[in-house]
């Protein structure tokens, strides 16, 4: 029934998010990196959780996916793995391990599945060629989410985080590749940077599901990046971003407390030690 062991209850599985789908149900997606975080991201009722490229950023410091490795994905999903009972798990393939050969991207998709426990991959674009590759994961039995718009791989071809489709022939190519990934057998698609109104008109051409980011309310689903949306990122704020906590400022609260408690003499106390 599953595609995930998880050891308690039933796990979310990639027909169930196009069964939401058909039901009206939206979608709720996250990132996560590490183990902890996975617990409370899944305690949640997060449907998918993605292990996404972005932590070159938000774990480590980047200021572009690029050099994000797949052994990297691999360490990071694992642990999130661990901490995951019900959600879907999807992880990015990183640049370079799918866009060289079909090869490449068969032997990289089937480690990360194999190593880590993940249902599913990620990967961005929509050329032809992407959506052939799309094909062959699909047809050995790799789940594919497929991502459109703002392919953050691209940035530099794109010429940064720009809003994508805004011009005629920039919304043709999307409603393209967007009916191409899904006929290759992606099982859903991440929509990042788009216009509202192209996002919902993608969202209703397509049977599978549309998981959007900074992509309006149109979408089956709306995914951000941990980290962002628990205020742990505070010079971050794009128009598409909402807080929904501010963990930045309580961490910095907390851990100048914990300075000031050591220095004064009053951290730790009796009640702390051991007699
Ligand atoms: O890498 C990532 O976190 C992503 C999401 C923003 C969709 O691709």
């Amino acid at each position: 029934m599953s595609t995930q062991s998880g050891s308690k209850g039933r796990s979310v599985s990639v027909l169930d998010l196009q069964e939401m789908k058909r039901r009206g149900e939206r979608i709720a997606a996250l990132t996560a990196y590490d183990y902890l975080f996975a617990r409370l991201v899944d305690a949640a009722g997060t449907d998918l959780v993605l292990i996404g490229d972005s932590l070159a950023h938000v774990v480590q410091g980047l200021d572009s996916t690029l050099p994000v490795t797949l052994d990297e994905m691999i360490y990071h999903a694992r642990a999130v793995r661990r901490g995951v009972q019900r959600a879907l798990v999807v992880v990015d393939l990183p640049f370079l391990s799918y866009q060289v050969s079909r090869e490449d991207a068969l032997r990289n998709a089937g480690r990360v599945l194999k190593e880590t426990g993940a249902a599913a991959v990620k990967l961005e674009g929509g050329a032809p060629e992407i959506a052939q590759t799309i094909g062959a994961l699909a047809r050995v039995g790799i789940p594919v989410m497929a991502h459109l718009g703002f392919t953050p791989q691209s940035v530099h071809a794109l010429g940064g985080a720009r809003v994508q489709g805004r011009d005629e022939g920039g919304r043709q190519r999307l409603l393209d590749e967007a009916r191409a990934v899904q006929d290759a057998g992606a099982f859903s698609l991440v929509l990042e940077l788009v216009p509202g109104a192209l996002a919902a008109e993608v969202t209703a051409q397509l049977a599978i599901p549309t998981v959007g980011i900074g992509a309006g309310v149109g979408c089956d689903g709306q995914i951000l990046v941990l980290h962002d949306m628990l205020g742990l990122n505070p010079g971050f704020q794009p128009r598409f971003l909402r807080r929904f906590a501010e963990l930045g400022e309580q961490a910095a609260q907390g851990l100048g407390d914990y300075v000031r408690a050591v220095k004064a003499g009053e951290y730790p106390a009796a009640e702390h030690t051991f007699a």
